[in-house]
């Protein structure tokens, strides 16, 4: 499973790397405005500071200005995909996006049919949003279910990003279902290695080694 980290936050993005776990990272509007920082500086840095894909998102909403923002974003960085919110204009744009090589995360996704249709047009990526639908007492995950089971029945190459990820629990569902990759926000990322076991373990390990060396 690849992790991507949902963030626009440089310092997080290079602490993440440090630890050679990073594949790649995701940003949409919300998260670049918290950063307070100039946009193309910004993603130029975090552009390098990660060694996969950038998701940068379209704001535009008619199939022509989505083309025309897509190829913009796309000529930042080579490791730069455009995401789209799943609509029809989005769709017409993907299409034409993907026949040129540009990779689309198409985004914003909360349906099974969503998806399919994200894949038949060429996306490289999808993302379904999972905490939001549990946020409104809907299974985020049975919706992640339904798109792996569909994408293996036509072997559709487009890869789901678990997106909307709010605890480590569905980080480890997502991975049982076989998700491609999840995106996940450092405060999670982080909660990821500890275990209270792990730190007891080692402490104990310590004070018998001083043991040993007395
Ligand atoms: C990722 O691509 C999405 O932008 C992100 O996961 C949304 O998460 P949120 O629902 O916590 O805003």
């Amino acid at each position: 499973m690849k992790f991507f980290l949902d963030t626009a936050n440089l310092r997080e993005i290079r602490e993440v790397s440090s630890w050679g776990i990073l594949d790649g990272v995701t940003t949409n509007p919300s998260l670049l405005a918290k950063e307070n920082a100039p946009f193309e500086e910004l993603v130029r840095a975090i552009c390098e500071a990660c060694p996969g894909p950038v998701s940068l998102e379209c704001v535009s909403a008619q199939g022509p200005d989505i083309v025309a923002e897509a190829r913009g974003l796309a000529k930042k960085a080579p490791n730069v995909v455009v995401k789209i919110p799943i609509t029809l204009e989005g769709l017409r744009a993907t299409k034409i996006l993907a026949g040129e090589g540009i990779g689309v995360n198409m985004t914003l996704v909360f349906s099974p049919t969503q998806a399919l249709l994200a894949a038949k047009a060429g996306a490289r990526f999808v993302s379904p949003f999972i905490g939001r639908l549990d946020d409104i007492s809907e299974e985020g995950m049975g919706l992640v279910e339904e798109i792996v089971r569909i994408y293996e029945n036509y072997r559709f190459p487009t890869e789901v990003i678990v997106a909307s990820i709010r605890h480590p629990r569905h980080v480890v569902e997502a991975a049982l279902l076989g998700a491609d990759i999840c995106t996940i926000p450092f405060g999670v990322i982080e909660k990821l290695v500890g275990h209270p076991l792990t730190d007891a373990g080692i402490e104990k390990f310590l004070r018998d080694w001083a043991k040993v060396r007395a």
